[in-house]
């Protein structure tokens, strides 16, 4: 390399540097990543549990396939959420296929479990944890609405697969409400204000 050509691509780094190049486009870059893996899976989830939901009513177990298709809803929101602070953050991704197999209603309610445990033991602190560390506080907000969601959710499904062993599906609620800012979800009338991200009442889903 000439002498001068290396002292121009040496003040070409300099200047970038200081202006502040790369710093921007790299400080969220494990968000990023993290935030279309978040959408990639609820996507996912919302469209298995839509299908969980059909096979239990196939199976006659219509409160487990009300529970299932309130927490596709919620699913729903969490992926319409995350897709925005993507946007926000001036990214985009392909559109997700959802890849899963629907199994019986016993099976699909223990893989439920399974997925909702990762989210909520793995997935959305680590998503957190970055997210903070990187300063990005709308993917907090997002990835939080989620995280405080899906732990509710893993309840809902462990009740559930206790009454189905039990054989009593029919003490389960028939009634859902999902808060459509958070995801939130309810088996029971939602209070005035939603207990996660203060929405109304008023527009929250009723499932029933
Ligand atoms: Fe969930
Ligand atoms: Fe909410």
């Amino acid at each position: 390399m000439k002498t001068k050509t290396f002292f121009t691509s040496i003040l070409a780094v300099i200047l970038m540097m200081s202006f502040g190049y790369g710093k921007a486009k790299n400080s969220n870059t494990t968000t990023i990543q993290n935030i279309k893996a978040a959408i990639t899976g609820e996507t996912t989830a919302s469209a298995k549990y839509a299908a969980y939901a059909k096979q239990a009513k196939k199976e006659g177990l219509t409160k487990i396939a009300l529970l299932f298709e309130a927490a596709s809803k919620s699913e729903n929101i969490h992926a319409n959420n995350h897709r925005a602070v993507l946007e926000q953050l001036g990214e985009k991704m392909d559109k997700v296929t959802p890849k899963y197999e629907v199994r019986s209603t016993k099976e699909n309610i223990e893989d439920a479990i399974k997925g909702e445990s990762y989210e909520v033991a793995t997935m959305y602190p680590e998503f957190i944890k970055a997210a903070s560390d990187e300063g990005v506080n709308i993917a907090m907000i997002s990835f939080n609405y989620a995280f405080q969601t899906e732990k509710k959710h893993k309840a809902m499904y462990e009740n559930a697969l206790e009454k189905l062993n039990a054989g009593k599906q029919n003490e389960m609620s028939s009634l859902y409400m999902v808060c459509t800012t958070c995801g939130n979800t309810y088996d029971s009338q939602a209070p005035k204000r939603c207990g996660i991200s203060m929405t109304p009442r008023e527009r929250f889903l009723t499932i029933k």
